[in-house]
């Protein structure tokens, strides 16, 4: 397993060159970004915290080794996530931090002891700690103005979330006016969060009406509080405890007052909530709540402790990005004891298998659990786990709830789990890569399970960058059946002029919406085949790798006449000459032959082809005035983003760097650009303004490749 110290996990990858080491350090930046949004976003992740701990440390092991490398989506520079597409953005007027950790009693000892060293207190003095249930659920920020609810936002990246105002008003326990004399801005941070009685209740009926069950009561609470439709919202049952009173009021100037005053305007505040006077206070009031953790209708994670007065707090003030004020402490996982009734695989939607285990139902801190996940094949081995075992489950911060061992080891008769070679939802073979654990389907278009994520990236940016056709009606059209595979939507117009219910009559959509779509389908009908080649979604084959591909094979028909027919046997001459092309080794050359050997991944290549018009990369390189020049481009590029120029300077026949040296032609630096400009410089290399590189490249007057008319 890819876990422990960089150098431990690099040598877990020997067989990588560097090229793909940079295809796999941008693909697994992409793969983070995706499970960030299935996570922070959509409130529905895929992988377990250990497997996104893994991905994360491959990640940074990469990142170190190519430390030059451009990269777009770099998980490195979020907290959080991005707020969701289709929500209102909300500045946060002060940024919505998150708590430090304490692990054990001793973590709280200092914790006490440094805040009383900062505030130059002896240590005998009494320093009043406040010690809060930690809810489990999201956080939310509402703003009054002149006593009425005005405002409700999610955490988002901490600095801007996303504007639920319209589904806040719909929970009960939160009130849209405040009684008496309030002044002017009032600011009150709190959590939503789902009991455990209706979350089990939700989840009955999900799973009865699509089978998409929720894996805790804080992912149900965001998931219900994050629909864009406020109906969605007001049919599920979301309660708040307030927390915070951010508004600075002369009558309350510590924690419990102000959660008196919220309490007095009608909020709910936490009634376990407890003064404490010293550290024994401060620990006995963690096993207070520890032993009525799970007879409470509600998840709590640990405890919050705070320093009562603010301005002690005000004091304190923060490191980083938490307040030195106050430290959480969490509670050890809920455990159980179970049968496991059988293992069954799902395949998530970037095609990983994941083995989930379905448990004789079990009440585990108050919630009702039957399924748990196994992570991978590698688990179940390494757990030594047989269907009919009895097993030792958790709950825990963890997504998904997890099987920790067998307990009863010396069983008989049972027979150990084999994986299945082929997907459980099309029958394609399983893949594994390198060394990771996971195995995949590698169905792509043709696995329903996928299907839909490739519909984005087939019309994502760097691919056919089809404008109108975002996630959301990838997702709707995938939903409704209009659009399963890429080359549906080629033709998609001609099936709407003879459809019963067309395009322009659905809600939400009129004859100017629906034919902007068809306008903008129509002009990408022309790709360049790297792109092309990159739109298919085939594992391994990024931007780069796609270019390289296109460049040696130079038209379509040539690259499919090789990728179908040649064999992975080192003495065939097609598998020689993908060899030979610098850039391309036996790990990508495997993808390539598990692809095009698939007939019904083939099938879609070819009616796609049918369809559309696939340029060959390269046509006019000779007269671009960048031709062989070399090129780093640094900083912000506002007009049109760093992959898109990177993508047209490589058309021009550029060649593009991470870094700047004595053989750089150019340094083209965006906003913010910093020492790469700055050596370019010292190097005497020509740095040019974004401006002055678009003026440089449209001097070439040359048709543009990839059919994107006059955008360029
Ligand atoms: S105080 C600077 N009090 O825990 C953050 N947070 O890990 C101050 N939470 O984002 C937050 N119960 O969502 C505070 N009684 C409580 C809490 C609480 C739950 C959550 C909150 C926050 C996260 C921090």
């Amino acid at each position: 397993m890819a876990t422990g110290s960089a150098s431990e996990s690099d040598s877990l990858f020997p067989s990588l060159s560097s090229s793909e080491e940079k295809e796999e350090l941008q693909r697994l930046a992409d793969e983070i970004t995706y499970h960030d949004r299935r996570y922070h976003q959509e409130d529905a992740p895929e992988i377990s915290d250990s497997e996104y701990d893994r991905l994360r440390l491959r990640y940074k092991t990469l990142k170190k080794k190519f430390p030059e490398q451009t990269l777009e989506n770099d998980p490195d520079n979020r907290v959080g996530f991005n707020p969701g597409e289709g929500f209102k953005k909300v500045r946060h007027p002060t940024p919505m931090l998150s708590l430090a950790n304490a692990h054990n009693a001793e973590d709280v000892l200092d914790f006490l002891t440094r805040t009383q060293r900062f505030l130059g207190l002896p240590q005998d003095t009494v320093l009043n700690i406040i010690a809060e249930p930690k809810i489990d659920g999201l956080s939310c920020a509402l703003t009054y103005q002149r006593g009425v609810l005005v405002s409700a936002s999610t955490r988002g990246d901490g600095q801007i979330g996303e504007n639920i105002t319209e589904n806040v008003k719909t929970i009960e326990e939160i009130p849209q006016n405040l009684p008496g004399e309030v002044s002017n801005i009032i600011e009150i941070r709190g959590e939503v969060y789902m009991s455990k009685k209706d979350f089990m209740a939700l989840n009955a009926v999900q799973e009865s009406e699509n089978g998409k069950c929720f894996a805790n009561p804080r992912n149900a609470a965001a998931g219900s509080l994050r629909q864009l439709d406020p109906a969605i919202t007001a049919k599920r049952s979301l309660r708040f405890f307030a927390y915070s009173l951010m508004t600075d009021l002369p009558d309350v100037p510590n924690q419990l007052d102000r959660l008196n005053k919220m309490k007095a305007w009608g909020f709910k505040v936490n009634s376990l909530t407890r003064l404490c006077h010293s550290y024994e206070e401060m620990l006995a009031a963690y096993e207070v709540l520890e032993a009525q953790r799970a007879d409470l209708d509600y998840d709590i994670d640990g405890l919050v402790y705070k320093v009562n007065d603010f301005v002690f707090q005000k004091r304190l003030g923060f490191v980083s990005r938490s307040p030195r004020y106050a430290i959480a402490y969490k509670f050890p996982p809920e455990q159980a004891q179970t049968t496991l009734r059988n293992i069954t695989l799902q395949v998530g939607r970037t095609g990983v298998i994941t083995p989930v285990a379905i448990l004789e139902p079990v009440n585990v801190g108050g919630v009702l659990v039957s399924r748990a996940t196994l992570h991978n094949a590698d688990e179940i081995a390494r757990k030594n786990i047989c269907v009919g075992d009895h097993v030792l489950i958790q709950r825990a911060g963890d997504v998904i709830p997890q099987i920790v061992r067998v307990l009863d080891p010396d069983r008989q008769g049972r027979e150990s789990f084999t994986f299945p070679e082929t997907c459980p939802a099309c029958n394609s073979p399983l893949e594994k890569e390198g060394e990771e654990v996971a195995l995949r389907c590698s169905g792509g278009f043709v696995c329903p399970a996928q299907a839909a994520l490739r519909l984005r990236h087939f019309v994502s940016r760097g691919a056919f960058d089809i404008e109108g056709l975002g996630s959301r009606n990838i997702d709707l059209f995938f939903e409704t059946g209009l659009i399963q595979t890429p080359d549906e939507i080629f033709t998609l117009q001609e099936r709407d002029k003879k459809s019963s219910k067309p395009l322009s009559q659905w809600e939400g959509w009129g004859q100017r919406s629906a034919d902007n779509l068809f306008k903008a389908i129509e002009q990408k009908r022309r790709i360049v085949l790297s792109r092309f080649l990159y739109a298919l979604g085939i594992r391994e084959v990024g931007e780069s790798t796609a270019k390289l591909l296109s460049q040696h094979f130079e038209s379509f028909e040539v690259l499919y006449e090789a990728l179908t027919t040649f064999t992975l046997n080192e003495e065939d001459p097609l598998y020689q000459e993908l060899r030979s092309i610098d850039g391309v080794g036996p790990s990508l050359i495997e993808r390539l032959s598990i692809f095009f050997s698939d007939e019904r991944q083939k099938s879609v290549v070819a009616r796609l082809a049918k369809e559309i018009q696939i340029l060959p990369d390269e046509r006019r390189l000779k007269a671009s005035p960048v031709s062989g020049k070399t090129v780093v481009f640094t900083g912000t590029l506002a007009r049109t983003g760093r992959r898109e120029a990177k993508a047209q300077a490589e058309n021009l026949g550029a060649k593009v760097v991470g870094s700047v040296s004595a053989k750089t032609t150019y340094v083209v630096a965006g906003e913010g650009a910093g020492s790469k400009a700055e050596k370019a410089r010292a190097l005497g290399v020509t740095v040019l303004s974004e401006e002055e590189w678009q003026a440089l490249i449209s001097d070439q007057g040359l048709e543009q490749p990839d059919g994107r008319d006059g955008e360029v």
